[in-house]
């Protein structure tokens, strides 16, 4: 099974953080973690920040990801950057389908495929996130949906290396409401069935309910949003991991 050594901690800052903030967390966060190295971790921030948080954390073991990535390098593609771009930049992984980029912004499970496959090709990590709606939830769905999800994913780029998946149940973000572990870990099992690579939990993580969902067998890290905006917490998950 595509287990990870150490469980992936990944900080999704969304729109928060520009530049000067950028390099004064990430400071301040590097010297929080020091050099445990229990677990790996990422923070993504905006496309703005990146350079100040890479520069920041220079030397450090915490990575720099992007939260999105477009399908091709360059052309016609207003608001959209590129692979190369980012790891200019000093981005070394991207996150693609973010529910939200999802809901808000069009992606599609065919538009997510291309991000994630063209991303890997031009040598980032890539965490692709899935996840179902409350009503699809409620509905008895969630399989389907998830099957859906993640099978566009299987059959377009099968399990490299470099892929690692998100589930994130779309009525867990920033709602407070984190699935049981008992619910993640059966969706994550249902997800490796699909495709083997790492899977990370996200929705509603904090310092105080990361552990147990991390105990269980078939999570394999975090990607936290609103608790990665502060130092102490998101040290606090990181902590929680083992790192
Ligand atoms: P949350 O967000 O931790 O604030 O629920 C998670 C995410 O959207 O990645």
């Amino acid at each position: 099974m595509a287990r990870r050594a150490t469980p992936l901690i990944a900080g999704n800052w969304k729109l928060f953080k520009g530049p000067a903030e950028a390099a004064s967390f990430c400071s301040a966060l590097a010297a929080r973690l020091g050099a445990a190295a229990g677990a790996d971790v990422v923070v993504c921030p905006p496309h703005v920040s990146l350079a100040a948080a890479a520069a920041a954390l220079a030397g450090s073991r915490v990575r720099v990801f992007a939260q999105n990535a477009a399908w091709q390098e360059t052309g016609a593609l207003t608001g959209e950057v590129s692979p190369a771009m980012l790891l200019e930049a000093g981005a070394v992984g991207t996150i693609v389908g973010h529910s939200e980029r999802r809901q808000q912004f069009g992606d599609t499970d065919e538009t997510v495929v291309r991000r994630a496959a063209h991303a890997l090709e031009a040598g980032l990590d890539v965490i692709a996130c899935v996840g179902e709606l409350e009503a699809e939830r409620e509905a008895g769905e969630t399989g389907e949906v998830l099957r859906r999800q993640v099978g566009a994913l299987a059959a377009a780029l099968g399990p490299h290396e470099r892929l690692t998946l998100a589930y994130e149940p779309v009525w867990a973000i920033g709602t407070g409401r984190t699935a049981t572990p008992e619910q993640a870990q059966g969706a994550h099992a249902l997800i490796r069935g699909l495709l083997d690579v790492p899977i990370l939990y996200g929705g509603s993580v904090k310092p105080d309910n990361a552990a147990e969902l991390l105990s269980r067998p078939d999570v394999d890290g975090a990607l936290v949003g609103g608790a990665s905006l502060d130092v102490e917490s998101f040290a606090g998950i990181c902590a929680a991991a083992g790192g």
